[in-house]
C-alpha cells in the first residue's frame, strides 16, 4: 500500500480537525504503517475507498483515531512531578491519560501520602480507556514500581495471566475514565485543583496548544496546578499561568 501526497494531506486534515494532532510532512511512513493495519482489519483495499468510509462510518473513524494516536505510557513516568500534589488537591484531572498507568500512579502516590482525591482520567481513544477501566497491565509497565508498592497495590497474575498485573480496588475506585477530546469537547462542569496534561501537547502545533492550554486554565480552581510533560514547553504560546518550575505551572489571581 502506498499513499499519495494528496491522500496524506486529506488524512492530515481529518486528523488535525478532529483531534489537533499535527501530521506534518515527515510522518508519511508512520501514517502509512498504521493505516495498513486498518485496511487489513477492514478488508478495504483502496486508500480512497477507506477515506470515503471514514466520512460516513463513525465507528471506523474511532478505530482510525485509535490507530494513529501514540499511547505510549508506563507507571510512575516522570514521577518527580507528583511531589507537587497536596492534601488540598481533592479533584485531579488526568487529561490524555492513555491506558491508565498515569492516573493509577497518581492514586498510589496520594494514598501513600495519606490523601485520597478523585481522579478524572480522560483520553480521546476509546481502546486505551477500556484498558484503563479493566486495570490489567503487562508487568513491564511497572518497571518503575518498587516491590513493596507492587505488592501493596497490585495483584499478580498466574496461569493464563502470567506476566500481567491488576490494580487493586482501593486505587481503582479513585479513578473514573471518560472519553474527552481536548480540542473540541466543552469543559466539564466542575473545576479541578490539579490538571496533568503530559506528553500530548508535543503532538500539537502552537495554535492547537494555545487553545488547549488556555481551555484547561479555565478548568482549574484558583491556585490550581497545571503539569505538562518534561519534553514539552509553553514557550512561544500565549497563556496566563505562573511558571513555578520545569513542567509545573499555577493559576494565580494576582498574576
Ligand atoms: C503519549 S500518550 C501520553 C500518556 C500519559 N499522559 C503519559 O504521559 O504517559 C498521549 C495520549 O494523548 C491522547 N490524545 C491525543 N490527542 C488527544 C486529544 N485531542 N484529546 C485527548 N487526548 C488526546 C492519545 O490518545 C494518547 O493516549
Amino acid at each position: 500500500m502506498h499513499i499519495t501526497t494528496k491522500q496524506f494531506k486529506k488524512f492530515g486534515r481529518l486528523i488535525y480537525d478532529y483531534c489537533g494532532i499535527n501530521m506534518h510532512s515527515g510522518k508519511e511512513q508512520l501514517l502509512q504503517a498504521r493505516l495498513s493495519k486498518r485496511l487489513r482489519s477492514t478488508g478495504i483495499s483502496s486508500v480512497d475507498e477507506y477515506l470515503k468510509v471514514l466520512e460516513k462510518n463513525y465507528q471506523e473513524f474511532n478505530n482510525f483515531i485509535d490507530a494513529i494516536s501514540t499511547n505510549h505510557t508506563f507507571f510512575f513516568r516522570e514521577s518527580s512531578h507528583l511531589a507537587c500534589l497536596r492534601k488540598e488537591h481533592e479533584k485531579i484531572w488526568c487529561a490524555a491519560c492513555s491506558s491508565g498507568e498515569e492516573p493509577f500512579s497518581i492514586s498510589i502516590y496520594c494514598l501513600e501520602n495519606g490523601f485520597c482525591p478523585s481522579i478524572f482520567a480522560t483520553d480521546i481513544s476509546t481502546s486505551v480507556l477500556k484498558m484503563g477501566e479493566r486495570g490489567v497491565f503487562p508487568i513491564e509497565k511497572a518497571k518503575n514500581v518498587s516491590p513493596p508498592i507492587l505488592k501493596k497495590y497490585f495483584k499478580k497474575g498466574y496461569g493464563n495471566w502470567e506476566g500481567s498485573i491488576k490494580v487493586k480496588e482501593n486505587i481503582k475506585r479513585m479513578v473514573t475514565f471518560n472519553k474527552y477530546n481536548l480540542v473540541t469537547d466543552p469543559l466539564p462542569s466542575k473545576k479541578f485543583d490539579t490538571i496533568f496534561c503530559r506528553n500530548v501537547l508535543i503532538y500539537f502545533d502552537n495554535n492547537v496548544k494555545t487553545v488547549v492550554v488556555n481551555k484547561l486554565y479555565d478548568a482549574l480552581e484558583w491556585n490550581g496546578i497545571f503539569i505538562i510533560g518534561g519534553a514539552e514547553s509553553l514557550n512561544n504560546i500565549q497563556h496566563r499561568y505562573k511558571y513555578i518550575k520545569p513542567s509545573i505551572y499555577q493559576k494565580v489571581s494576582n498574576y
